[in-house]
């Protein structure tokens, strides 16, 4: 395609999506590992960005070529300055382009001249402030010459399988195995300080930015198969295309660890991230189901993020799930146990094998049970024979090693011993420490912290770290399952919006609900529509009373808010009077409705009621949820998001998040509830939602559960459509 036409195109659609431009296809490689680099408004003025990204790329020892472009010409930090992309002889991979927003635009035409596969946008002053258009202009034209954009609004990219550090970062990346990929570009540079200190290492740092083109899911592509990354930390505030995201964690935690933190939990700071980057925070709650679907493991703050990834980057892989506390106090013991329990750590507790492991290592008045507790009097002798007591057991898969100081070890000797086993032991099965006591066991911590051993002053992080690994192996060790696309009569649940549409409807009525309940084979009570009293007598009788109505009128939508249901209707002369009471309190609520009768309903035995729905969430597409019925999902919102659509595994899975889950399990002797049917109706609506995209919400509350083997009933199915 010539500019020219390029130009052209761009300018006609800039109202149109990016899928109508012909698109080229660019290796993601390049951006992670580009042969060369141009920086586009590299400056010989220290304090300006141009010139740090020039000295950034040159002091972290990249290997390619790098072409300063700046039209002033001279040399900076030993490299010729190009005035134009144009004069540059190779070919040129990567650009980085830090000049002012008006001209980005311009330079991007000798970007496309010169065969450049990947533009970096470090201007700020796009979407972020409202000028979205300008945004859209430079992806378009961008993506018609084959080139993908990664920000704008960024600081750049860092990566240690090319050496390169494009960023105007403070320098000092420390290299290793944890990718970085960080919408927040302030907290990203930040991270570049703080894991440095920490002596964290990094195989990428990528600031995302405004995703214009390039996001997250493209990043996790090239991350997934790199081989010098083992844990993936993201920073998210806002997710665009969260159906893709989701397909992609799927995939990618199945070969790496995936920690994610993402900002906006609370309301007023999902408000400021809105505003902060220009995109919408989705609901948290249903983030977070989302992220636990895809086995991601949600940190709560940056430094838990900052020690599970450097955990998980150099843990082994569980051989098992049975982990051993070794303590030399019974407190910090006790401690230890509570927080196993909060991160799903499981104890060993086979009293033989225990016994027999440390019964030599054991004072008389200490405890083999779990924990290990050496007691205070135990010297750092003691303590070295029970770790490796629990280190060579093959029946122990973890150890976490807990110290409180005392006068009896030497603390020097002491941090000697944990390197040792430390570094003895690493490779075979996970180990954290957490050492309890004054400044010289800080002093300690802090030592074998920079050495990258995994201790920790607070009990809590320890186990927290161990947590991670044990939820990222669970991950690993469920079947993956594949949803199951169901023979669902799409085409004729279709032509019931379709009629609903004729009527300038954006919501079904209970009859047509009722239609597609019956399509979907979801169990309803049985329901009889009666136009008239006579009617409905004979409707009662024919379904057998006790019997409910409801007001059918396409004008009340909230009925029982309108007096437009009576429940337990037990004979005929009840019935007479609720059908009387049903249409004064209706004409009452809203005189101009259209009234075409009563709905006469089947009165159906009371179960656990819960509720169950699908919609098309502005984030992450078609998604699924489950609650309990009642106080449990208004007053404490106890319900569970899946995206949709959901295998049996996750719909099951769905069901046992909820915390008020061992209600369906059966208590005080209770049976358990038809889990299920509740998984089937959940694996029906989600195929629905993802293949009939105009069903904006369906809703089933309540969804009557009863025993095991007897089902569910479908009591009430609300329905609402795009109305096109
Ligand atoms: N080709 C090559 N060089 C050019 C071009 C061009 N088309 N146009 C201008 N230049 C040169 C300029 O002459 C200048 O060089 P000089 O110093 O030799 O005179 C250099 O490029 C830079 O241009 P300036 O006009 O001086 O722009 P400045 O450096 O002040 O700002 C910048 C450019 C940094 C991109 C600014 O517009 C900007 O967006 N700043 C915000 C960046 C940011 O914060 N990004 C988000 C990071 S994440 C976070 O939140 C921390």
């Amino acid at each position: 395609m010539s500019l020219r036409s390029a130009e052209k195109l761009v300018s006609m659609s800039s109202e149109c999506c990016l899928g109508d431009v012909m698109e080229k296809k660019t290796n993601i490689e390049y951006l992670f590992e580009p042969r060369s680099v141009a920086v586009i408004g590299a400056s010989q003025n220290k304090a300006k960005i141009g010139y740090r990204i020039v000295e950034n790329i040159v002091s972290s020892g990249y290997k390619g070529r790098v072409y300063p472009i700046n039209p002033k010409g001279g040399e900076i930090l030993g490299c010729a300055v190009y005035p134009t992309l144009s004069k540059v002889k190779g070919e040129v991979d990567l650009a980085v382009i830090a000049i002012p927003a008006r001209f980005v635009f311009d330079s991007l035409k000798g970007c496309a001249e010169k065969g450049v596969k990947h533009l970096v946008i470090i201007t700020s002053g796009f979407s972020e402030v409202g000028n979205t258009t300008e945004e859209r202009k430079i992806v378009q034209f961008a993506r018609a010459y084959g080139m993908r954009v990664l920000g704008p609004n960024i600081f750049g990219i860092y990566s240690s399988a090319a050496s390169l550090d494009a960023t105007f970062g403070p320098g000092g990346i420390l290299p290793g195995h944890i990718a970085i990929v960080t919408q927040s570009g302030a907290l990203g540079i930040a991270m570049i300080g703080k894991t440095a200190a920490e002596s964290l290492g990094l195989s990428t740092l990528v600031s995302v930015g405004n995703k214009s083109d390039i996001d997250e899911s493209d990043l996790l592509e090239y991350l997934a198969n790199d081989d010098g990354t083992r844990v993936i930390l993201l920073y998210i505030e806002g997710v665009n295309q969260g159906d893709r995201l989701v397909e992609s964690l799927k995939r990618v935690t199945r070969l790496k660890h995936v920690v994610v933190i993402k900002s906006g939990r609370s309301k007023r700071g999902a408000m400021a991230v809105a505003s902060h980057t220009g995109s919408l925070a989705g609901a948290d709650e249903i983030f977070d189901s989302l992220m636990h679907q895809c086995g991601v493991l949600r940190a709560e703050s940056v430094q838990e993020a900052f020690n599970w990834a450097r955990f998980l980057a150099e843990a082994p892989l569980l051989k098992g799930k049975d982990a051993v506390i070794i303590t030399n106090g019974g407190g910090i013991g006790v401690l230890a146990t509570d927080a196993c329990e909060k991160y799903g750590v499981a104890l060993y507790d086979n009293p033989r094998t225990l016994k027999e492991a440390f019964a030599q290592v054991m004072p008389d008045f200490g405890s083999a049970k779990n924990p290990i507790d050496l007691t205070g009097q135990a010297t750092s002798e003691d303590y070295a024979r029970a770790l490796e007591a629990a280190l060579e057991n093959d029946d122990i898969h973890a150890v976490m090693a807990l110290y409180c100081e005392t006068a009896l070890f030497d603390t020097v000797e002491f941090a000697r011993l944990l390197q040792r086993e430390y570094r003895h032991y690493q490779g075979s099965k996970p180990i954290v420490f957490s050492l309890f006591g004054g400044e010289k066991i800080e002093a300690v911590i802090r030592k074998l912290r920079k050495q990258g051993i995994p201790v920790f002053s607070d009990v809590y992080d320890a186990v927290s770290c161990l947590g991670a690994l044990y939820r990222s192996w669970r991950n690993l060790h469920e079947p993956q399952e594949v949803a199951e696309e169901l023979p669902i009569d799409v085409e004729g649940v279709e032509s019931i919006l379709d009629r609903a549409r004729s009527e300038e409807r954006g919501f079904l009525l209970a009859n047509e609900a009722q239609q597609v309940a019956e399509i979907l084979g979801l169990d309803t009570p049985r329901s009889i529509l009666a136009r008239n009293l006579d009617e409905a007598v004979q409707a009662a009788e024919q379904i057998g009373y006790p019997v409910v109505i409801k007001v059918v009128s396409k004008d009340i939508i909230h009925k029982s808010d309108a007096g437009g249901v009576a429940i337990d209707l037990e004979d005929e002369s009840e019935l007479i009077d609720a059908y009387q009471a049903v249409m004064r309190s209706c004409r009452a609520y809203k005189p101009d409705a259209i009234i075409r009768g009563v709905e006469v309903v089947e009165m159906i035995r009371p179960g656990v009621e819960t509720i169950i729905g699908a919609r098309q969430d502005p984030s992450f597409g078609p998604i699924i949820m489950f609650g309990l019925g009642g106080i449990y999902v208004e007053v404490m919102k106890d319900v569970s998001f899946r995206a949709a659509p959901i295998s049996n595994r996750e719909a099951h899975d769905m069901i046992a998040s909820i915390r008020s889950y061992p209600l369906l399990l059966g208590v005080r002797g209770e049976k358990r509830k038809d889990i299920d049917a509740i998984a089937e109706v959940g694996i029906k609506l989600g195929n629905l939602v993802e293949r009939c995209r105009d069903i904006t919400d369906i809703e089933i509350n309540p969804l009557v559960v009863y025993d095991h083997g007897e089902g569910v009933k479908a009591v009430d199915i609300r329905i609402l459509f795009r109305n096109l």
